[in-house]
């Protein structure tokens, strides 16, 4: 069921139910995080290799201590710019928290997200939520309640409905595990945002487009094969890419140019005005309606490499990938 109940969340929550949340992000498939039955749950309808670890998500940092967790000074010098916002941050894990959450790799990715209605229903519980993305592992993050309910609707007994995503990528993962910050997955919060704050990052996922991502992932979950849609995507010049195939037969994702001879409903123009952020914000949803068309494949181009342009390119790599 969809609803805007928040005190309804909280409470299915804390009796131990997976409950769908809104986040700036993407929707999270949540449960409180010190309750293993509950996590081996969120595996389960997900359908999640136990090896993948989850995030864990609260309204704030004071809560944090108060689990054994410390903060690096520079990972406090970015919660207080960017959190409650879209970034996770990944540190050593403390006692309190389960081997199901952390995968036992003595870490753990903790995130404040910013959405009012998610951060209200936080507030209310004295336990972390960990939360994946509610789609189907493998498959897009969902963006709107609908997405979840098309998906795990039949699965969990809630759906807390906060709109439309804000940023509708996935949040950036930095590392404080080593000595230097280390980005493992660009996402919704920009490097150059991150390296105003705190200087020089290592950025790891320019290492895994040439390391076999699939055998050695930094971050247990990036497979190389992930948020894909179940048709055929190419990625390239589009023009060129439109050149031997029926036009009535393809759907284009584009950054800000229109197709002529592609049919109006098969296209997907993400920001007239070249904005990134607003590419972002309507990459996941446009693939989502992409893959129900009737076409025989997908074609989209590569982004600009800069800000929300890399984890845009990340995913449409990973959504392109064969396996
Ligand atoms: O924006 C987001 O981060 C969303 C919303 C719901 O918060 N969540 C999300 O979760 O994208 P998920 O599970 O779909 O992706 C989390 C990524 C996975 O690639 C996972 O492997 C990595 O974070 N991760 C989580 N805990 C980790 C850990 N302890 N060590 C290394 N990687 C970890
Ligand atoms: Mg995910």
């Amino acid at each position: 069921m969809i609803g805007n109940d928040i005190t309804h969340a909280a409470l299915l929550l804390k009796a131990g139910e997976v409950v769908a949340i809104p986040t700036e992000t993407v929707y999270g498939l949540a449960a409180n995080a010190f309750n293993g039955n509950a996590v081996a749950a969120i595996y389960r309808i997900k359908n999640r290799p136990q090896f993948n670890p989850l995030i864990i998500h609260t309204n704030s940092s004071e809560k944090l201590k108060g689990w054994g967790l410390e903060i690096p000074d520079k990972m406090r010098k970015l919660m207080t710019h960017f959190s409650p916002g879209p970034v996770t941050y990944l540190i050593p894990a403390s006692k309190q928290i389960p081997d199901i959450v952390t995968a036992g790799t003595g870490a753990v990715a903790v995130r404040i997200p910013g959405h009012q209605a998610t951060l209200q229903l936080l507030s209310m519980l004295d336990f972390p939520l960990a939360a994946p993305s509610a789609n189907p592992s493998g498959y897009i993050s969902p963006t709107r309640a609908t997405h979840v309910e098309e998906q795990l609707g039949g699965s969990i007994p809630y759906i807390l409905d906060g709109g439309e995503c804000k940023i509708g990528i996935e949040s950036t993962i930095i590392s404080f595990l080593h000595e230097r910050p280390e980005i493992l997955r660009h996402g919704g919060l920009s490097k150059e945002k991150i390296e105003h704050v705190i200087g020089t990052v290592i950025d790891q996922c320019i290492l895994n487009k040439h390391a076999n991502a699939s055998i050695n992932p930094l971050a247990p979950g990036m497979l190389a094969k992930h948020y894909s849609p179940k048709k055929l995507l190419l990625i390239g010049n589009i023009q060129h890419l439109l050149q031997d195939k029926n036009k009535q037969r393809v759907a284009v994702i584009s950054f800000k140019d229109v197709f002529d001879d592609v049919p109006v409903e098969n296209q997907f123009c993400l920001s007239v005005s070249g904005n990134l952020d607003e590419a972002a914000q309507h990459l996941f949803a446009a693939m989502r309606q992409a893959d129900r068309l009737d076409v025989d494949c997908i074609v989209t181009e590569f982004f600009p490499d800069k800000e929300l342009g890399r984890a845009i390119n990340d995913r449409l790599m990973r959504a392109a990938a064969k396996e």
